[in-house]
């Protein structure tokens, strides 16, 4: 099969597009064939050599996905060989094909294509986790930093289904954009201090860090609660101002599905900013390093 791969950390042109042996599913697992790949900061990041774990050369990059199931291994009894599925894959998605564990795939809502599926993992499922660890409610108010971004833009319509008065953040040409999510407010973070639109807030997400996060600390009131994905949990922090500081947990399967169901039933959309072919991943993850722009880059990688 052919699959983007690298085998040094180093900038985009470390990978190439490689003919390598299609992936034996192992026990548990289901072999998928990848119609789309989402593209994630992380792959880029992990790319880069900037998370502190190790790592196996060559890797084939990319978790987030959707495709067609090819075959099952033994154990697998809730999935059957055409069904289509997404989900996530410890193994590389920038691939045709990937071995993937039964356990983190869910059956793709049929109403929904196959690149606003690749867009849910790592995007959908983080704000979903944010949003129910954060244990939002009607009425509470919430803030989103970087709202059109691909988790951001989840966290904002699972925050208006839950209740919640959202205030979220992004630049001047995504604004209308989140609005349209349903954030009750839309703060353009090159022109004004979010200060101005929120305070006293109940939860805060941060998908930004830096300054950002920083500056957030004072607009969430004490006992509300702030979860950043950008880097470690900031526990002292949390002690001293009386803030909740809850770590980012991981979707499971049943996540997936809950998400489904509201993604099949329109209460919440994925938006996908731009499609490109698998020979084409070096120029996707270009674009995710840039930082902006509004939805999930994805990979188109075969034919539905
Ligand atoms: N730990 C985890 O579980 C986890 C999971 C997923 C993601 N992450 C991390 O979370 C971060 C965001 O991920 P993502 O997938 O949402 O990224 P993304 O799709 O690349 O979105 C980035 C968004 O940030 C906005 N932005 C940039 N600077 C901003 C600022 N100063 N204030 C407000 N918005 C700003 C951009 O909007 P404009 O174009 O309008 O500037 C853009 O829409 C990444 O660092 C990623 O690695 C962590």
């Amino acid at each position: 099969m052919q699959a983007m791969r690298y085998h040094e950390f180093g900038a985009a042109d470390v990978m190439r597009l490689e003919e390598v042996p299609r992936p034996e599913p192992q026990a548990g697992e289901v072999l998928v064939r990848v119609v789309a790949a989402g593209v994630l900061p992380a792959d880029w990041k992990l790319r880069k050599g900037l998370f502190p774990m190790p790592v196996r050369f060559p890797v084939i990059p990319g978790t987030a996905f959707a495709g067609i199931v090819e075959e099952t291994a033994p154990g697998v009894t809730d999935f059957r060989p055409g069904q289509a599925v997404f989900g996530r894959s410890p193994n590389g998605t920038y691939a045709e094909f990937a071995a993937v564990p039964a356990e983190a795939i869910a059956a793709k809502p049929p109403g929904i294509g196959f690149e606003e599926a690749a867009a849910v993992s790592g995007g959908a499922t983080t704000a979903w986790r944010a949003i129910m660890d954060g244990e939002v409610k009607p009425g509470d108010r919430v803030l989103i930093h970087g709202a059109a971004g691909g988790v951001g833009l989840f966290a904002v319509q699972f925050a208006k289904w839950k209740g919640a008065h959202v205030v979220g953040t992004a630049g001047p040409a995504n604004l209308d954009f989140i609005r349209s999510l349903g954030a009750d407010a839309a703060v353009d973070y090159t022109a004004e201090p979010f200060e101005n639109a929120a305070q006293d807030v109940d939860f805060v997400l941060d998908t930004i860090g830096g300054k950002t996060l920083e500056r957030s600390w004072t607009v969430v009131k004490r006992g509300g609660a702030l979860i950043t994905i950008t880097g470690r949990p900031p526990i002292e922090k949390g002690l001293e101002t009386g803030v909740r500081i809850i770590k980012p947990s991981l979707a499971s399967g049943d996540d997936l599905a809950a998400i489904a169901g509201l993604l099949e039933q329109g209460i919440v959309r994925a938006i996908v900013q731009r499609s490109y072919p698998l020979g084409e991943a070096r120029l996707a993850q270009e674009q995710s390093e840039s930082g902006h722009g509004r939805g999930r880059i994805v990979l188109r990688i075969s034919e539905a």
